[in-house]
């Protein structure tokens, strides 16, 4: 018999599937779309203090073998988004996503997301568009740690913190997260990127800078998991370009616990939860794993 469970620290999913945040999040009913497709857990949209527009047009644009966005956090503020998160929470596992430029906010936020019914928190130290925030705070490892703690000490939920591959300090980073007492690390987001248009001499994005993501990082972000798995104990989630099932497992057998599909949803719809867990079972069958606890990092043994 083989076994699809998995378990994130204290928290245990029916399968190690997670929609990233960014992506058909912006509603309550979208994320229970996900969760009807089977994904084990859906992340929220990135969600702060306040309601914010984000970048103007354009903010998204496909490149090959992935894309770039920099749509600058667009959402409605945390007490708005509240609705859509009971929405959701009825029917399985959310994680809040909230990003913030201080230890307090990210307090607020947390306090926020757990009264709203989310099953952990993971907190946006990643972005890598946004002025004031995400990689801004999340490249600092003292700031990290004092984020952390923080957040921690305020809630009873878990604390996921998502890292930056925008960085050559990333064991470090994590170090701060476990040292600040977080339950996970989500890694990787997006890598900093920029598209020019030659006929207009100009960069396409409005905010010129955006974040490349996409089966492009898929190499980048199983070696950032290989990297991570070498330097803390606490679980690692897996996230960058996975579109299939030997992605997936890259991941795992890289040191991740659980992974995250974004940008593949745009591609293949929500389904594709149900097609890479499908594939990862026959692939246990096939390869004698009876669990996916026996597959995190054995590519290191
Ligand atoms: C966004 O919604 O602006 C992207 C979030 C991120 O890159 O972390």
């Amino acid at each position: 018999m083989t076994s699809l469970k998995t378990e994130v620290g204290d928290l245990v999913f029916d399968n190690p599937s997670i929609l990233a945040s960014g992506i058909m999040d912006e509603t309550g009913m979208s994320m229970v779309r996900v969760l009807e497709c089977g994904a084990g857990a859906v992340v929220s949209k990135s969600v702060g203090l306040a309601s914010n527009p984000g970048h103007a047009n354009p903010n998204f644009l496909e490149v090959t073998s992935g894309c770039i966005n920099a749509m600058g956090l667009p959402n409605p503020g945390i007490d708005a988004y509240g609705d859509e998160m009971k929405i959701a929470v009825d029917k399985g596992n959310v994680i809040g996503s909230i990003y913030g430029a201080s230890p307090k906010d990210f307090v607020i936020l947390a306090e926020k997301m757990q009264s709203y019914g989310a099953c952990a928190v993971e907190l946006n130290l990643s972005c890598p568009h946004a002025k004031g925030y995400g990689i801004e705070v999340g490249t600092d490892p003292k700031m990290v740690k004092s984020i952390v703690e923080a957040v921690k000490a305020a809630v009873d939920i878990p604390v996921w913190a998502k890292l930056t591959p925008n960085t050559h300090i990333l064991p470090e980073i994590g170090k701060a997260v476990e040292d600040g007492g977080g339950d996970a690390i989500v890694a990787i987001n997006t890598l900093k990127a920029i598209a020019i248009a030659p006929e207009f001499a100009r960069p396409i994005l409005s905010n010129k800078v955006g974040g490349l993501s996409g089966a492009a990082i898929k190499p980048i972000g199983v070696r950032a998991v290989w990297d991570l798995h070498n330097a803390v104990s606490i679980p690692i989630i897996g996230v960058g370009g996975i579109t299939n099932y030997r992605d997936a497992l890259e991941y795992i057998m890289a040191g991740a616990s659980a992974f995250q599909i974004g940008t593949a949803v745009m591609d293949h719809g929500p389904e594709v939860f149900n097609t890479v867990c499908k594939g990862i079972n026959k692939f246990m069958k096939r390869y004698g794993y009876r669990s996916i606890s026996d597959m995190v990092g054995v590519a290191h043994e």
